[in-house]
């Protein structure tokens, strides 16, 4: 265990832990064997089968040569390389660049990342957050990576029509062409029309696989390449979890061991919420991104079979130790609708001393000789201690160290636990239909041709809206 690359336990989710009226007993787990057999079949099957087409990323190696090479020249030519996108086309990138790069990597100078630009997730429209992104950069030298697989997302169409007009005025038009990589849908869409008519360098995200769980093709690949994050590593993590993934045996398959785990506190326990609580600043990325990942997996109305069920678990994240100080209170004394998953890590990649206090101050000795290493650990621990004492489900996760190897793992457990737990759901992980209506809701606000009807919808309900509901100051 010592050696492990990545460990769970799960002690404190289990009953004769923290008591049955909270915690999961092993006749639980008995009777959802079977279950869980059927779920790990099914996405074996579909793997297979080639249907999870996510399945297939961590053995593209001719997708990591060619990202690599693009991201080579990209690194040398520019300052900047700023990612226009949003929801699984931004938050796989800022989670890995938060993971895998120093932590104020943007402001290092140049020699001091690797000779590679900064990178910028520019993954909202809030004006003045564009706006202020953009007074940061020289356009002269900046590379945009516009993603979209629908290739039509209002948001990210927005800031790259900014983008496009304001560097075509800096650089022209051929110039502009070898600083723009445009990743969508290989076959289909508007950006992937507008790239072939203006020349621009176009990076596939594979048809079977969606935005949520698309981080290790092309659209997460290219702007960590271009930190010069090992990207080779970050498959490589992956396809070892992919290999325990299609076994059916829980304790051989981390996947499946946590999506049962979280169908059970879910669904027999009542832990509607589930909170990630990374006790490492860089993970907390990999926190924000699996909240898309859960939510909008398993969010849904109905099941397989059309029944109304409305699936899903609210997914939080937290950030140990900081958050003991703003949540922990009500995670240990508020609803019991919570468990918490802690993700620790065993090797910092720096070590910081605690120096001695002043000679007459006896109130810190403690502290003195210690690392920070060592007191962030154990503040995980009693924490989760804390909350197993109150009856409160918590499981860890336990990183070796945090490597591109290790984070491969990571995000590629967790998109298998998610294809598992629809299974043990009985639902479709892979579409949005709640963000495809207010998909089309902004088209038709904003006049987008053919949402004719829509928009007189809107404009109907805008009308008619009672003005005795609205508070003005
Ligand atoms: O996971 C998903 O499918 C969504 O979050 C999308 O990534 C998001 O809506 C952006 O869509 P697109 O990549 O088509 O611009």
């Amino acid at each position: 265990m010592g050696a492990s690359n990545l460990v769970i336990d799960y002690t404190h989710m289990m009953a004769d832990t923290i008591g049955n009226e909270n915690g999961i007993s092993t006749g639980d787990l008995r009777d959802s064997l079977e279950k869980a057999c059927a779920a790990a079949s099914a996405v074996r099957a579909a793997v297979e089968g080639k249907r999870l087409g996510f399945c297939k990323l961590p053995f593209n190696r001719s997708l990591v040569e060619e990202v690599g090479s693009v991201a080579d020249q990209l690194a040398a030519a520019v300052d900047n390389f700023v990612v226009l996108g949003i929801g699984g086309s931004a938050l796989g990138n800022s989670a890995l660049h938060a993971a895998l790069n120093h932590p104020y990597y943007n402001l290092l100078p140049r020699e001091r990342r690797g000779n590679r630009p900064r990178i910028f997730v520019l993954d909202n429209v809030d004006p003045e957050f564009v706006a202020g992104t953009m007074d940061l950069l020289d356009l002269e030298r900046t590379a945009i990576n516009v993603i979209t697989k629908s290739g039509s997302t209002a948001e990210t169409m927005a800031q790259c029509l900014l983008f496009l007009s304001t560097m075509e005025k800096r650089l022209g038009k051929k110039k502009l062409r070898e600083r723009v990589i445009a990743t969508t849908d290989p076959q289909k869409g508007a950006l992937r029309e507008l790239a072939l008519r203006e020349g621009y360098r176009l990076l596939p995200v594979p048809e079977d696989v969606g935005g949520r769980f698309s981080v290790l093709s092309a659209v997460g690949l290219l702007s960590a390449a271009v930190s010069g994050i090992d990207i080779g590593e970050l498959l490589e993590g992956a396809r070892l979890v992919h290999e325990a993934s299609t076994k059916s045996e829980v304790s051989s398959n981390p996947a499946l061991a946590l999506a049962l785990l979280y169908y059970l506190a879910s669904t027999r326990r009542g832990k509607s919420i589930a909170v990630m609580m990374p006790y490492c600043n860089a993970l907390l990325g990999v926190a924000d991104w699996f909240r898309q990942l859960w939510a909008e997996s398993l969010g849904k109305k109905l099941d397989r079979s059309g029944r109304v069920v409305n699936a899903g678990q609210t997914p939080i994240k937290a950030l140990g130790a900081t958050d003991q100080h703003s949540q922990i209170q009500l995670y240990m004394e508020g609803p019991c609708d919570k468990m918490v998953t802690f993700i620790g890590v065993r090797e910092y990649r720096r070590d910081v001393p605690i120096p001695r206090p002043p000679a007459s101050d006896n109130a810190f000795d403690y502290l003195s000789g210690q690392t920070m290493n060592a007191l962030i650990r154990a503040e995980q621990k009693a924490t989760a201690l804390a909350l197993a004492h109150n009856g409160r489900p918590n499981m860890t996760i336990e990183l070796s160290s945090v490597t591109p190897r290790t984070v491969g793992m990571l995000l590629y457990m967790f998109e298998m636990q998610t294809a598992l737990a629809a299974e043990l759901l009985g639902i479709d992980a892979f579409d949005q239909p709640g963000v495809e209506h207010g998909k089309k809701l902004t088209y038709a606000m904003m006049g987008r041709r053919g949402y004719d009807e829509m928009r007189k919808e809107t404009e109907r309900m805008e009308r008619d809206r009672s003005s005795s509901y609205v508070i003005e100051l």
